[in-house]
């Protein structure tokens, strides 16, 4: 088993936290932006009623018989009346002189301008706006200058911009939430392109070296291309090695069969015991080898059309019955009788080739670890699925082994003085696994292996 993939975090939850963070930050930024502007614009307007009625006031300031008459016009007090009842104050100064008003509303000594100037300042611990402005009054012997200070608390201001900072939140609010959605929807969208590509890529056999010809996004395709030349590469790889294993084996196995029928002859010539049985020994190393290399041959044989798998459908039982034929002579030869069960035909779609290579070397064993005038009995059912079941009367798998007898070279100890070279069960296995099915190996309890092939 490879190790587990180290995780780096999830790129969706990654890409949903940076777009839903610089939202927020957005959505604040735009608060406070607009909420600065109102309060700007508000302010704007308290001081302009505020310069008007210190403008009203000083234009009633005049000179009359020497002395300076200021009035305190009802406009300018009306003018600003406010819905929360803001405190007004006032004081008019000539030159330095508090002529009526508050004396906390100091005069600006440095500063008498003729246009009204703004300033933000307290009385009595509230916090007022204050404008103010100045004249110069030229009578026929003096000069004087009248200052008019007209200052406002700012409860209505307040109240205003606390009613436009809410719905400037609800609007912040609403946008962020509309912007997590949006990010929600796009990291998604984004990464569902990345969970196609891993649902291909995991739908696949393992066996399926196949290029992906599915369009990807741009930013994939150099993933997606390196993937395929991967693959390629892995293909034309196994491809080349099953090729050298069964061209290597072929090659072997026709000498051998010349080696074999040599020893044979000499057999007949050679008369005495311990070279006989020299002779013997060699004809079965050779016939271990050429076992091997004929299994080794229909391995890479098996491999090679279990990856490129063509169906066809044909009938279970007929295929079976064929093969029980072919294998009578050998079974005779045991004094073994294999008996088919398989009253109706069951009809399955795979390759023939293979699934009778599968069945031959389940056969076979039977009447290789089996006694001699024993009973083999097939059957061919389609319930619940369709499955070809091998028992025999043998001693039936070594018992601490069956897990691992279908592994490749594998034999068991049971198998000690039969040729053989622990790949018929690995053939039967990839066929019955090629077509998306299982080999399951049992003993029975009245003794025997029972071989289940099923579809
Ligand atoms: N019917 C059976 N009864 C008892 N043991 C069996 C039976 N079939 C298989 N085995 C055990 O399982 C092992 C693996 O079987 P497998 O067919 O893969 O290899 P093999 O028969 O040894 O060699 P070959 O590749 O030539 O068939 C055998 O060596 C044997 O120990
Ligand atoms: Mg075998």
């Amino acid at each position: 088993m490879s190790d587990p993939l180290r995780v780096s975090g999830s790129l969706r939850n990654r890409l949903a936290l940076i777009l839903i963070g610089g939202a927020a930050i957005l959505a604040l930024f735009l608060v406070l932006l607009v909420r600065s502007y109102a309060a700007q614009i508000a302010q704007q307007g308290q001081d302009q009623v505020l310069g008007a009625s210190v403008t009203s006031i000083l234009d009633t300031a005049i000179i009359q018989d020497g002395q300076v008459e200021v009035d305190f016009p009802y406009s300018a007090l009306s003018m600003l009346s406010t819905p929360s009842d803001d405190r007004v104050f006032h004081a008019i100064y000539q030159d330095d002189t508090l002529l009526s008003g508050y004396a906390s509303l100091t005069r600006d000594a440095t500063r008498a301008p003729a246009l009204p100037a703004y300033a933000t300042a307290e009385i009595m611990g509230t916090a007022v706006r204050r404008a103010s402005a100045s004249r110069t009054l030229i009578g026929a012997d003096q000069r004087t200058t009248i200052t008019v200070i007209v200052a406002q608390t700012q409860d209505a201001l307040s109240g205003t911009l606390n009613r436009i900072s809410r719905t400037v939140a609800g609007f912040g609010i609403g946008f962020f939430l509309l912007a997590t959605a949006l990010a929600l929807w796009a990291s998604s969208s984004t990464i569902g392109q990345l969970q196609r590509l891993t649902q291909s890529v995991t739908k696949r056999g393992p066996q399926d070296l196949r290029p992906f010809d599915k369009p990807v996004p741009t930013e994939m395709v150099p993933l997606v291309s390196s993937l395929n030349t991967l693959m390629g590469r892995l293909d034309q790889s196994l491809n080349r090695s099953e090729d050298f294993i069964a061209e290597a084996a072929h090659r072997v196995r026709t000498p051998l069969a010349t080696v074999r029928s040599h020893a044979e002859a000499m057999l007949q010539r050679v008369g005495r015991e311990e070279n006989r049985a020299t002779v013997r020994s060699m004809m079965r190393a050779i016939d271990e080898s050429s076992r091997a290399a004929g299994q080794l041959l229909d391995h890479a044989m098996i491999t090679f059309r279990a990856d490129h798998l063509e169906r066809d459908t044909f009938d279970l039982v007929e295929l079976v019955q064929d093969l029980v034929v072919r294998l009578t002579p050998v079974a005779e030869l045991k004094d073994v009788t294999v008996r088919l069960d398989g009253p109706e035909p069951v009809v399955i779609s795979g390759d023939a080739i293979l699934v009778q290579n599968a069945v031959r070397n389940i056969l076979d064993n039977a009447l290789k670890y089996a006694p001699g005038d024993s009973l083999v009995l097939v059957r061919v059912t389609n319930t619940p699925t369709p499955q070809v079941v091998v028992v025999d009367e043998g001693q039936g798998f070594p018992h601490a082994q069956i897990d691992t007898l279908a592994d490749r070279f594998t034999r068991g100890d049971n198998a000690a003085g039969t040729i053989g070279s622990g790949l018929g069960l690995t053939i039967a296995q990839d066929v019955a696994e090629a077509h998306g099915g299982i080999l399951d190996l049992s003993n029975r309890p009245e003794g025997g292996a029972c071989v289940t092939l099923s579809f």
